[in-house]
Formats: C-alpha cells, structure tokens, sequence
C-alpha cells in the first residue's frame, strides 16, 4: 500500500448529445458522443489513520465537502465494495468548472475510484473502475476512460471512438453554473406533447472524426439539451451567435451548459477566437482547450 496518490483527470464536451423520451426510472435514455480536453482536475489522495473520508479544496472553488459532492460519494462506495478501514482524504484542486456542463464533478468521482485504486493495490481494470463509476453517476465512467467515446443508455455504457488528430476547442464559461436536472427538466417541458424517437449516434460525425476534419466535425455538433440550457440562460444564445460571427467552425453548449464550447480551425484560429469572445464584452472568462486526451491516470505516488 502506499499512502499517497496525485490523479489528474480532463473535462469532456459533448459531440453529440441526443436525448430520448423521459423514462420510468427518471433518466433519459442518450446516444452521445464524448471527448475529453485539456481542462484539469487535480485530486491528491492521503491515506488516513481515522475513518472517516475528508474533502478538502482548494478554498476559492466552493465545491461541497459532504455526501453531495461525487468524489465523497465515490469514495464511500469503494471503502465499502472493498472493505478499507482506512479513512481518505480528498484535496481537490479545480480548473474545470462547477457546474459547467463538462462532467467536473463525475471527473472528481471517476478520479477518486482511480486513486483508491492505486492506493490500495486493488488492481482493477479500467472496465471494473467505469462499472463501480456508473453506481455513482451517468458520466463518471466516461472521465476515466477519457479520449472519444459512444455513450448510450444513461450515456453511462462506453464505447471508444476512432478519433484522428488534436481539436482545438474556445471555451466560454460562465461565473454561475446550471443544475444538470434542472436543464433536462426544462428539456421535457419545451417538448411537451412532443413524439421524441429513439436517439441514435450520427455515423456523419463519426466520419468526420475518423477523417480528423475539423470543419465538417463543427457542422455536425449537435446537442438537445441546448434549447433547455438557452431558455434557463438566453445570454447563452449571444454568446453562440458571436463565436459563429467570429469564425468558429461550429459552437455547442457543453452537456447541460452553461459552458460554450466552439471549435477553431487550428491553434492561431484558437487564440484569434480568444481575444475576439474576450473583447466582445458578452463572456467573461474564455480559456482554450484541446481534445482528445485520456481520462483520469495517477500522475505520482509516494509510499
Ligand atoms: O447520473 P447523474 O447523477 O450525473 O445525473 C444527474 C441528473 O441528470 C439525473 O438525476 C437526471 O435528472 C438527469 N439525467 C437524465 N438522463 C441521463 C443522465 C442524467 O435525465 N441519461
């Protein structure tokens, strides 16, 4: 065993996000399609001699410390699956943003079950750690595998995706977040009286991935919970419509929003893109991204 473990795991945007009728069981059923960039998590993870499961941040990000936060609740399920006595502490350090519709929270998750992992010389893997993932919440498997995958049912089952090259990604985030439920509640109501088919993943993006062609791939994104999103925050819509006036090859919101993530030609396109959302004085903080890169891995260790 060793007593220390560092684990940095990326955000993700969401491709595609098609969105199923509302079933029994509360969930939609989803046809989406994952990658993750360049914005890091950092999770270091100290083995207690106490029992109980501590989360510390880093004091300016307000992330809970209780059971509502998801590395908290990952934590639990992997001390009780695998019988540790041991207490966990949690140090979190944040870049992806709360609440931003970039799976920050499932990514503190997915990351805790890698780290106790490595902790604990469990050897699980990657298949095991994302099934112990989809208890805690639909996104958490995704933010250990990383890279571009399908995910169907809950958007929890994975599938990865052949990607070719590096996306170059203009993300416009906001300084409040909005509440996942409360998007696909919205989501529901604007399609009320509405026959929502099955959703299917689109094989043209796929294409356009396995091509590594940018410009098609901006064409193709496609999210449903984005109408839900821009009627719980219409700035959303100005920000959309000026990232597509200047230049980006196609603009989404990220999973529930309220993030934008809009895609730029190469890495001087990015940085144009950039100092354009900046000086347009409707985002206030515009950060790059680049995508595809792998899910949560322990960075260092110490025994
Ligand atoms: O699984 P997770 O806790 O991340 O989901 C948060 C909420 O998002 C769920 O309680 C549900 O309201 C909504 N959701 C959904 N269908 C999905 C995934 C999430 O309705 N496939």
């Amino acid at each position: 065993m060793i007593d220390r473990a560092v684990v940095r795991v990326p955000g993700k945007i969401n491709l595609q996000l098609s969105v199923g009728p509302l079933q029994k069981d509360g969930y939609h059923e989803l046809a989406t399609v994952f990658q993750s960039v360049s914005l890091y998590d950092e999770l270091t993870l100290t083995v207690l001699d106490s029992d109980e499961i501590v989360i510390e941040s880093d004091g300016k990000s307000g992330i809970p410390d209780g059971k509502e936060n998801l590395a908290f609740r990952a934590a639990e399920l992997m001390r009780r699956s695998f019988e540790i006595e041991s207490g966990i502490a949690i140090k979190i350090k944040k870049e992806i943003p709360i609440a931003g519709g970039m799976a920050g929270g499932s990514a503190n998750a997915g990351a805790t079950i890698v780290g106790i992992d490595s902790l604990f010389g469990l050897g699980l893997n990657r298949n095991e750690m994302e099934k112990l993932g989809s208890e805690i919440g639909a996104d958490v498997p995704f933010t250990i595998s990383g890279g571009t995958a399908i995910g169907t049912g809950r958007g929890d089952r994975i599938t990865p995706v052949l990607s070719r090259g590096a996306y170059h990604w203009v993300l416009a985030l906001s300084s409040s977040g909005l509440s996942t439920p409360a998007v696909y509640n919205e989501c529901d109501r604007l399609r009320e009286g509405m026959d929502i088919a099955a959703p299917h993943v689109s094989d043209e993006l796929l294409q356009s991935l396995t091509h590594g062609d940018a410009k098609s791939l901006g064409k193709k994104l496609v999210n449903d919970l984005q109408p839900a999103a821009c009627s719980l925050k219409p700035a959303l819509r100005l920000i959309l419509d000026v990232g597509i006036d200047y230049g980006a090859l196609g603009g989404i919101v990220s999973g529930s929003g309220p993030t934008v993530a809009f895609l730029a030609e190469n890495e001087e396109h990015a940085l144009d893109l950039v100092v354009a959302l900046t000086s347009s004085g409707v985002v206030g903080n515009v950060v790059r991204a680049q995508g595809p890169v792998p899910g949560a891995r322990v960075v260092s260790d110490r025994t």
